[in-house]
């Protein structure tokens, strides 16, 4: 039997199998045992989207007790959000709503070291994105949206940061690299301790998906020898492409669902490119039931396009216990992806009026 092999690299990316193994491999702790001493926690908490966490005790902690805490993230501005993107700005928004201080870095340095892409070009994409984090439910005037490209203290911190591990150590944890990617690396340390070099010591935490968590090893131990709190890790599953292939991609469009995209386009891409757990005939598919766990209109189901976790339920069943054809879920997937959309596409457009305030444009 060949065993399955998790492969974690922070640059390039991952193909993830089994994420219990995950858990136990590198030493993370699973998260569902901490769910229930959430307040009110989100889909992506009660449904193990957010797997696994680093220290993310604190931060319940300082939610209950009204202790202040960070919630920091960076997203690359290489490529317009789609479906998935949603997973870590819905805990943004959560965690912001309970009390965390929410700083978002633009991560240009990073795209242009990993992506090649240039930073005006990331500029406009960045615009788009934030829109979306607005729109999604980010309070724009109590969050703070920088550009790692332009911020002093972030890119001073990576100098600094910059004795405190050597070639030996970037290479154990991420591989061998161009000096650009070290460098980026060194740029997301100084992202991610940016609140407490300015502000002074604070809990913080990073959600992030999985493929970042040699980062979160980095930034805790540069974090202790610097006397600041290491900061906590949760960490997201990923959503794989509506095709089938393991993750979202920008080089298969067509199996991403993009926020900025038209319902028709979104519609299309569920009726026509869609990987289902449906069998060879409706005969089969009553007898047999369909396969869910496989099916990736299921997953956006999963992944917030259905709320309710009774509603959730109930469909998993009708469809494992054949009650349910694909034509028809997908008829279904496809009227609440318009209906999410179309939503979401109203609020973007207020958001627009606040974007350039948020993100001054350079020159
Ligand atoms: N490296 C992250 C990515 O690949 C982006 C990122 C930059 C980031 N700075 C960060 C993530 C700080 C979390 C915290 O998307
Ligand atoms: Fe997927 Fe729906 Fe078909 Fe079940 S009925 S396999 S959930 S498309």
């Amino acid at each position: 039997m060949t065993e399955k092999k998790n492969v974690i690299t922070a640059f390039g990316m991952s193909d993830i199998k089994d994420y219990d193994k995950l858990i136990k491999e590198f030493g993370v702790s699973p998260m569902t045992s901490l769910v229930r001493y959430m307040p009110d926690p989100i889909a992506v908490y009660r449904r193990g989207i957010v797997f696994a966490h680093r220290d993310f005790d604190m931060i319940i902690d300082a939610m209950e007790k009204q202790i202040p805490f960070v919630v920091m993230t960076g997203i690359k501005p290489s490529n317009f959000f789609h479906f998935g993107s949603k997973i870590v700005v819905d805990q943004l928004a959560y965690l912001q709503k309970h009390g965390g201080k929410v700083v978002f870095a633009v991560a240009d340095v990073e795209s242009l070291a990993d992506n090649e892409m240039p930073l005006k070009e990331a500029d406009a994409i960045a615009r788009d994105n934030i829109m979306d984090c607005i729109a999604l439910g980010l309070d724009p005037k109590k969050t703070e949206f920088y550009r790692q490209s332009e911020d002093l203290t972030v890119l001073r911190a990576a100098q600094v940061f910059a004795s405190n591990v050597t070639n030996n150590m970037l290479k154990a944890i991420y591989g061998l690299h161009e000096l650009k990617i070290y460098n980026a690396a060194l740029v997301q340390m100084g992202d991610i301790l940016k609140p407490q070099l300015e502000n002074g010591k604070v809990r913080t935490v990073v959600p992030v998906g999985f493929d970042q968590d040699p980062h979160i090893r980095l930034v805790r131990d540069i974090a202790k020898k610097h006397k600041l709190v290491p900061p906590a890790g949760t960490y997201n599953k990923f959503m794989g492409s509506l095709t089938g292939s393991a993750k979202m991609s920008k080089r298969e469009p067509e199996g991403l669902i993009f926020l900025n995209e038209s319902a028709e386009l979104a519609c299309r891409k569920i009726k026509k490119k869609a990987f289902t757990g449906g069998r060879n005939t409706p005969e089969e598919q009553r007898q047999l039931g369909g396969q869910p766990d496989i099916c990736k209109v299921y997953e956006l189901y999963k992944f917030g396009l259905i709320e309710d976790d009774k509603e959730l339920t109930e469909l998993y069943k009708r469809c494992a216990g054949g009650k349910l054809m694909c034509g028809d879920c997908k008829n279904l997937a496809c009227k609440k992806m318009t209906a999410f959309l179309n939503q979401h596409h109203k609020k973007r457009k207020q958001a627009a009026l606040s974007v350039n305030r948020i993100l001054k444009t350079k020159a």
